[in-house]
């Protein structure tokens, strides 16, 4: 049985003082969710939110993680390096990546195998552009990110991978797509996937949406039945807000 997935991506938010105040009033608002509840934390938050997690059922979630075991890479971080933390999720691909820090399909796979190899599951991201939306271009571009980020990835690979389809206009925008376009989205991006591995895979895959989703939409969107759940940004930084996304 497959359980809806609610993850905050906290973004580059949140000090040491700040992640210890936030979870410690999260853990309670959150302790009967149905579903699997994430923090994915800056790099510096990650030892301080493993230990304000302990005890409670919130997972730690990562915010990116490098290809390599190890090496000459400045500024990055290691699969080792967050489980070592206790990392048990990290995002991979996301469209600020993607945007501003030039990630590209075939990073996104190499980061993304290299988290599963490791034993972490990725939350991989995809998502349309406003100007390929406006184009009639979605189903191109999310199939062809799906298609590159699963290349070389086996069955049992997959199982360790959660999709989170983010279209790039609606993240902090407050312009959340409607619950039908995000439920035709992801069914499309099923459908790629079920080209790939089959039906059986394809059904047992948890495909997020993300991009404005807050305590006012959340309900709606996890309604649809292609949705199993939320990759949360503004609206996870604030207990209250985030709490009642996971308990929508
Ligand atoms: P917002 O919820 O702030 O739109 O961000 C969505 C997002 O990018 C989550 O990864």
């Amino acid at each position: 049985m497959k359980r809806d997935i609610i993850a905050g991506n906290w973004k580059m938010n949140k000090t040491n003082a700040e992640t210890k105040e936030l979870i410690k009033e999260l853990a309670p608002l959150v302790k009967d969710a149905k579903c699997e509840v994430v923090v994915c934390v800056p790099f510096t938050d990650l030892d301080t939110a493993r230990r304000a997690i302990r005890g409670t059922n919130i997972k730690l979630g990562a915010q990116n993680v490098h290809w390599a075991p190890k090496g000459a890479y400045t500024g990055e971080i290691s699969a080792e390096m967050l489980k070592e933390l206790k990392v048990e999720y990290v995002i991979i691909g996301h469209s600020e990546r993607r945007q501003y820090f030039g990630e590209t399909d075939a990073s996104v796979n190499a980061r993304t195998k290299a988290a599963i190899n490791a034993g972490l599951k990725a939350i991989v991201c995809v998502g349309e552009l406003l100007e390929e939306r406006e184009a009639g271009k979605t189903a191109e571009v999310v199939v062809r990110q799906v298609n590159g980020a699963l290349q070389g990835i086996d069955k049992s690979g997959l199982k360790k991978i959660v999709i989170a389809y983010e279209p790039v206009w609606a993240i902090g925008t407050g312009r959340t797509a409607t619950a039908k376009d995000a439920n035709d989205t992801i069914a499309i991006i099923r459908k790629a996937v079920r080209k790939l591995y089959g039906k059986t895979a394809a059904r047992a895959l948890r495909i997020q949406y993300g991009g404005s989703m807050n305590a006012k939409n959340a309900s709606e969107l996890m309604a649809m039945p292609e949705i199993d759940g939320g990759l949360i940004g503004g609206a996870s930084l604030k207990a209250e807000d985030f709490a009642k996304v996971v308990n929508y």
